[in-house]
């Protein structure tokens, strides 16, 4: 049967009523189509009784914490911004394993979500959570490659009921909800960001100088990728970004000796991330990408691109 986005709506605010009652309610906003959508599912079905949380943990891409709050803002959804920024460097001040770094993080955002909802005195939370997020983490026996973070630990934690009005649809399902509620391309098209951010893409120990690097190295990666498919000269790929290793080579800048950070530049073709190749991008564009940052970036002297398939390798760095 094809899917159809206006019987889904529909159906999803009779049962989220349903289910919810007068019960006040809280979401995490992440800023992907998944959490933008089931927040504003859940803003239409109980106007009033809905408070969405959005944690600005210092981690996240060029421009992303604006851009949600006006995109919230324009479907109705009720957003709290909670600026986090400094603790979440202190806690990862030190740590350079990629796990304990997504524990860490997962865990802070847990914490400051949980006295959130204690303020608010909230029986239910909605989550975004979509088919392939159970049957990724863990769901049918697998084998957790990397502990995601989304917001998944937090019923348990918190004894919260739990709503999750996107449980049984795929992404191409629940991006044609999104342009059916009015989200714009920006959110309903975007590409997949993990929930650890921006911490992911650089390889150990995260500070806010490798973070501000890899931001503007991602917007760069993000915005001639994008022009470069629209005007043809290749195919969208499915996920695209900038990595920071935790090496520096030796270049020249201007005629003196410089010793400077490596950037990886990382696209991939894709359907649910569990398999990918390698986007193959064309030269040109790609020495644009790497103009631009060694011009724009003054503290990169080298960028290098990724041509590996995923497996051996994953996605993202960490
Ligand atoms: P990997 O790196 O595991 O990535 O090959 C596969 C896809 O998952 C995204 N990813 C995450 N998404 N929380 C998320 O919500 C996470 O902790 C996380 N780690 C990776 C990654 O961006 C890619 O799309």
């Amino acid at each position: 049967m094809v899917f159809n986005p206006e019987k889904f709506t529909g159906q999803a605010i009779a049962d989220i009523k349903k289910t919810i009652g007068n019960a006040k309610t809280i979401t995490a906003l992440s800023g992907g189509v998944d959490s933008f959508v089931a927040a504003t599912l859940a803003a239409k079905s109980i106007p009033g009784q809905l408070t969405a949380i959005y944690v600005n943990t210092g981690l996240m891409r060029k421009g992303e914490t604006e851009q949600v709050q006006k995109t919230a803002k324009s479907v109705g959804v009720p957003l709290t911004v909670i600026e986090a920024r400094e603790k979440f460097f202190a806690a990862l001040k030190g740590a350079d394993d990629p796990e304990k770094k997504r524990k860490i993080i997962g865990e802070l955002f847990v914490r400051i979500f949980e006295e959130e909802a204690k303020k608010h005195g909230v029986t239910y939370l909605i989550q975004g959570t979509i088919a392939p997020d159970w049957i990724e983490s863990g769901g049918l026996g697998r084998d957790t490659i990397k502990s995601h973070h989304n917001v998944g630990g937090l019923p348990e934690k918190m004894h919260l009921k739990l709503c999750e009005p996107l449980r049984e649809l795929y992404k191409h399902e629940v991006r044609m909800v999104a342009r059916h509620l009015g989200l714009p391309d920006s959110i309903a098209e975007r590409q997949p960001f993990p929930g650890p951010a921006l911490a992911i893409r650089i390889v150990g120990e995260v500070t806010p100088e490798k973070v501000e690097i890899v931001r503007e190295a991602c917007a760069i990666v993000e915005e001639e990728l994008e022009a470069a498919a629209k005007s043809k000269k290749m195919e969208m790929p499915w996920q695209y970004f900038a990595a920071l290793l935790p090496t520096k080579t030796v270049g020249v800048r201007g005629d003196e000796r410089a010793y400077q950070y490596v950037v990886v530049v990382r696209a991939v073709r894709s359907l649910d991330g569990m398999t990918a190749n390698f986007s193959h991008v064309p030269h040109e564009v790609l020495e644009r990408i790497s103009t631009r940052i060694t011009n724009e970036i003054r503290s990169v002297g080298r960028v290098v691109y990724d041509i590996t398939n995923k497996p051996p390798s994953t996605v993202e760095m960490e």
